[in-house]
């Protein structure tokens, strides 16, 4: 029953993936007013953390949510940049050895391996701080009261109440048995609040009415389920090579994950289930969401 990816869409997620990293590339030089002066090895230790690598969906999906609704990419630049910094920042904490303790992330060692664990938490809270910043500071592209609102919308869903909360959720899961329910909580917290904060951030800084960005708000939360899941499958099917992160750490570390639970038929299942109700969200924006149709499937199939 499964379609396929367009073709086109891996062109153009590349496109915005490029974009994604120039931007970053520069925000990192050390050369602008939020970072002149900081310490050369710290720099470097967020660069490791925040360059070079990784799909760059959340930025992609920023930029496509505004794209629904008239905003360029440059517009959408600022938040996109942001939304990396932080999930960037989220992964070299995941990777710590208090957390999950990896030694590979996007196929190079991890920031705390090719520095020091306490270089490695300072890069983290270098990186999210600075996203705040560059919120702050975009060029005049985004209203002043849309720039307020992404700022608490971003520190909502990246704090207790999402994503940090979320991990929290998670390493609890380590040693207490959570059900299905509080699975699918601690999933949305850690890894859909930044995918819901991409999706319905797009449509803010690009002055959507409020039903289409609860629209947008409800597709990037279904979006980041599928995408956990997805995570989840793929560190039980794939290997470490094609994943550039350890597989199989999850069943290791004693994560019951819901593919560990239901197994992989179901996950397949529900994953085909979670694309058709992303996508019956877009059905009133017509073809021109195409690409968020795409985006949806490429999500949830990237795990074969
Ligand atoms: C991995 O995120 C962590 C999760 C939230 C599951 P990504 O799969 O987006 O990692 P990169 O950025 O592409 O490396
Ligand atoms: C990480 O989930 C979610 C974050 C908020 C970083 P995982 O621990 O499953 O991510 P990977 O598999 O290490 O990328
Ligand atoms: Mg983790
Ligand atoms: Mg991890
Ligand atoms: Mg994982």
């Amino acid at each position: 029953m499964r379609q396929t990816v367009d073709p086109s869409f891996e062109e153009r997620l590349s496109q915005a993936a490029a974009r994604t990293e120039s931007g970053l590339a520069a925000a990192l030089s050390g050369t602008s007013l939020l970072l002149a002066g900081a310490p050369e090895r710290l720099l470097a230790a967020m660069r490791h953390g925040a360059l070079d690598g990784g799909k760059r969906l959340r930025p992609f999906l920023v930029e496509e949510a505004a794209r629904l609704f008239g905003a360029e990419p440059a517009q959408a630049a600022p938040v996109a940049q942001a939304l990396e910094c932080i999930h960037c920042y989220s992964l070299i904490h995941d990777d710590l050895p208090a957390m999950d303790d990896d030694d590979l992330r996007r196929g190079r060692p991890t920031v705390h391996r090719a520095y020091d664990e306490a270089t490695a938490i300072l890069a983290g809270d270098a990186l999210l701080t600075l996203a705040f910043g560059l919120l702050a500071e975009g060029e005049a592209s985004i209203e002043p009261a849309a720039r307020l609102t992404l700022i608490r919308l971003l520190s909502r869903e990246a704090g207790a109440a999402g994503m940090a909360g979320g991990q929290a959720l998670d390493l609890a899961a380590e040693t207490t048995t959570l059900d299905e329910a509080e699975i699918a909580r601690m999933q949305a917290m850690k890894t859909g609040a930044l995918i819901a904060f991409a999706a319905e951030a797009g449509a803010v800084l690009a002055g959507a009415a409020p039903a289409d960005r609860r629209a947008l708000r409800r597709f990037g939360e279904i979006v980041g389920l599928a995408f956990q899941l997805a995570d989840d499958l793929l560190d039980e099917t794939a290997d470490t090579a094609t994943l550039g992160k350890a597989a199989g750490k999850d069943a290791a570390r004693g994560k019951k994950t819901l593919p560990a639970l239901r197994g992989i038929d179901w996950t397949r299942a529900e994953l085909d289930r979670l694309v058709a109700e992303a996508e019956a969200l877009l059905e009133p924006f017509g073809t021109r969401a195409d690409t968020l149709r795409q985006t949806a499937r490429f999500v949830a199939w990237r795990a074969k």
